[in-house]
């Protein structure tokens, strides 16, 4: 599929998801891989591609907030919450968690009584998303799709990063829909509204492109943390959004220490990443020809944006490992805290030159 023919583009996509197969397109978060929501086959195509397991929900894209209705049932109380929600943060980065309505095959689900929906803002999934609904004609039209990358690894936040994850199915046909670089470039924030009417209010299972106090002002009240009866999230994992390359992750003044014990005991290169507003720490540092340094934005907005490419494409550089210098604590970093942990995890317990 090109970038040049978006109109056709569109119009074969949709005929691909009517027919049960599978169309990466792009979203304001990251590029996802999408199936018709409500044909457990084409559902169970998604998990086969990302080596997912079944257990793990995808999360139903729809075109229009009011659409969200037709996906669940839930009490007045629970409606008003959410809709309160839907009123100021959709279309956008937010997915809700609520209970699923019967009509709704329980593949998206992962064998879960609840269901994400999410109301996608980018301009391309809107487009897809409606023509999709109007093709489709029924009620319940929707879009299910996690993140167009291999299970556990770096979402995409480019169409050329889903075409190097899934480079066997781009070649079998999978189209991928042209969208630029996603404008937020970490998932979805994730809120569980499902257990609001037991009083358990609502909880936040992934932090991401809507940080927590604007959660809270529009709700009027804290957040609630995750518990063992909350909804599974894949991305809660421990270990997720993982390059290849180890990754670790230092204080500044660890990071200096420790890479120059590093270069004195091994060799190959390492690549450090920091933000710009802290180049002047690392200056022992920079003039070393086995250390590469990249620098990403000081603001957390900017440096989630840049940092899936950033991680790929450092992934693809050849390097031992990748040191990275933790972000601030404050709760605007809580998204991209959160992946880089997740990304870290994976290599905790391989520290083999140390
Ligand atoms: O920004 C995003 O959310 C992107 C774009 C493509 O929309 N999608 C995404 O999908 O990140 P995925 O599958 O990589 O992550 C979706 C998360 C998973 O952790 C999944 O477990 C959770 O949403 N989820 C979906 N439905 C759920 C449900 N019924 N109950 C609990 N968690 C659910
Ligand atoms: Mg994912």
């Amino acid at each position: 599929m090109t970038a040049g023919q978006p109109e056709q583009a569109l119009a074969q996509a949709v005929d691909v998801l009517l027919r049960g197969g599978l169309v990466a397109f792009p979203t304001e978060t990251v590029y996802g891989l999408g199936a018709d929501a409500s044909n457990p086959e084409a559902v169970h195509a998604i998990y086969l591609a990302k080596g997912r397991p079944s257990n793990h929900p995808v999360i139903v894209h729809v075109a229009q907030a009011a659409d969200l209705w037709s996906w669940v049932s839930v009490d007045d109380q629970t409606k008003a919450v959410a809709q309160r929600l839907v009123d100021q943060f959709w279309p956008g980065p937010l997915t809700l968690i609520l209970k699923r309505n019967e009509a709704v095959p329980e593949a998206v689900s992962g064998g879960q009584d609840t269901i994400g929906v999410r109301c996608p803002s980018h301009p391309v999934a809107q487009a897809l998303l409606t023509a999709f609904a109007q093709a489709r004609g029924s009620e319940l039209a929707g879009v299910a799709a996690p993140s167009a990358n291999r299970f556990g690894h770096v979402s995409p936040t480019r169409a050329q990063h889903v075409r190097d994850e899934f480079a066997d199915l781009v070649r079998a046909g999978l189209p991928v829909i042209e969208g630029g670089d996603s404008e937020v470039g970490i998932e979805s924030t994730i809120v569980d509204l499902s257990r609001f009417s037991l009083g358990h209010g609502v909880a936040l299972l992934r932090p991401g492109g809507i940080s927590a106090s604007a959660l809270v002002r529009v709700l009027g009240e804290p957040l609630k943390g995750t518990d063992d009866q909350a909804p599974r999230v894949s991305g809660s994992l421990k270990a997720h959004y993982s390059p290849h390359t180890p990754i670790r992750l230092y204080s500044l003044k660890q990071l200096v220490q420790d890479a120059l014990a590093w270069l004195d005991q091994n060799t190959g290169t390492v690549a450090v990443v920091l933000r710009q507003c802290e180049l002047g720490a690392i200056q022992e540092l920079a003039t070393n020809q086995r250390i590469s340094i990249s620098v990403l934005p000081d603001d957390a907005a900017g440096y989630a944006r840049a940092l899936y490419a950033c991680l790929r494409a450092l992934d693809r550089g050849g390097f031992v490992e990748l040191r990275w210098a933790k972000v601030p604590p404050e709760p605007e970093w809580a998204g991209v805290a959160d992946r880089l942990s997740r990304a870290a995890a994976a290599f905790a317990d391989s520290r083999p030159n140390h």
